[in-house]
């Protein structure tokens, strides 16, 4: 291996304790507590340990946790209820709705519900809008980690050529914006373009987001180049549940410069984010000043 391995868990431990530190300077100098409400409807066994996760961590740093369990079979009514409360509700910072949903709910009006200054998912389409323009915004939280692992890494980006697999709304397309933001090149590549291969092999930058278990080799790399692993896949190997990424760790990190593990790469980092983007919306929420080097 010739890839130097980029410590998920060892960096998003640091987002965290500079969170910390400014929750603390909050509490002290202006007796603020940053809050967050997760809303977690019905009982998915993986959305329930995402959700005690982040609730844990939340309080760790020092934060407000308000957990909202409902039922799987509430009225969109309800739900929408639920959150025009929270929205008036100034203890409350930050908003997220745990995804999926049941299909009776319609995900696009429930996270469009959300005050947009609240949504630290940064789903709602205001936001969306505001990323696309190069405006502040709320920053999805997977993509923002995946943005400042780069940065710690390269420090400048501009001029790179960033190949993004994977077209989603939650990876793909935003992580495109924030490269686009710090002056990349950018390429979205997905399931239909033509020669992913030499796509691929064209990156400075390759962003993995595709949710395929391995499905990026190592020839698929550009010697030297920087490989973020985005994918989470469960696969069965000797007859053990294992977790692997949407690239084949062994094979890319033989090439590549730089590479995320799976796990204990991108994965960490998507909750300190979340943490961070909480200390953000409290921020800006009271006029104070924002942490540095905790947004895009
Ligand atoms: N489910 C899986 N990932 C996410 C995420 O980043 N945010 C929300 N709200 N739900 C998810």
């Amino acid at each position: 291996m010739s890839a130097a391995v980029i410590d998920g868990k060892e960096f998003a431990a640091r987002v965290r304790a500079r969170v910390a530190a400014h929750v603390a300077r909050l509490k002290a100098d202006h007796d603020l507590t940053p809050g967050l409400a997760v809303v977690l409807v019905g009982e998915d066994p993986a959305s329930q340990v995402y959700v005690r996760s982040k609730g844990k961590q939340t309080v760790e740093v020092g934060m407000n946790s308000y957990e909202h369990k409902l039922a799987d079979d509430i009225s969109e009514a309800e739900l929408l209820g639920v959150i025009d409360r929270l929205n008036h509700d100034p203890q409350v910072h930050g908003i997220l709705v745990q995804l999926p949903l049941p299909a009776h709910l319609d995900s696009d009006l429930v996270i469009n519900a959300i005050d947009p200054a609240k949504d630290v998912d940064g789903f709602h389409i205001s936001n969306v809008g505001l990323l696309g323009t190069g405006q502040k915004s709320m920053v999805p939280c997977t993509p923002l980690g995946c943005l400042m692992m780069l940065r710690e890494h390269h420090g400048d980006l501009s001029g790179m050529h960033a190949v993004v697999v994977g077209r989603s709304n939650i990876v793909g397309k935003p992580m495109a914006q924030l490269l686009l933001g710090d002056s990349c090149t950018v390429t979205i590549a997905h399931s239909r373009t033509k020669d992913l291969p030499a796509m691929c092999r064209s990156a400075d930058i390759l962003v993995a987001a595709v949710g395929r278990a391995e499905m990026i080799p190592g020839d698929w790399i550009k010697p030297g180049a920087t490989v973020i692993d985005v994918g989470i896949n469960r696969v069965e190997r000797e007859g053990r549940t294992k977790l692997v990424g949407d690239v084949h760790f062994d094979s890319a990190a033989a090439v590549a410069g730089a590479i995320t593990p799976v796990p204990g790469g991108v994965g960490p980092m998507t909750i300190a984010c979340l943490l961070a983007n909480t200390v953000t919306a409290a921020c800006r929420a009271t006029g104070l000043a924002e942490p540095e080097g905790l947004t895009a």
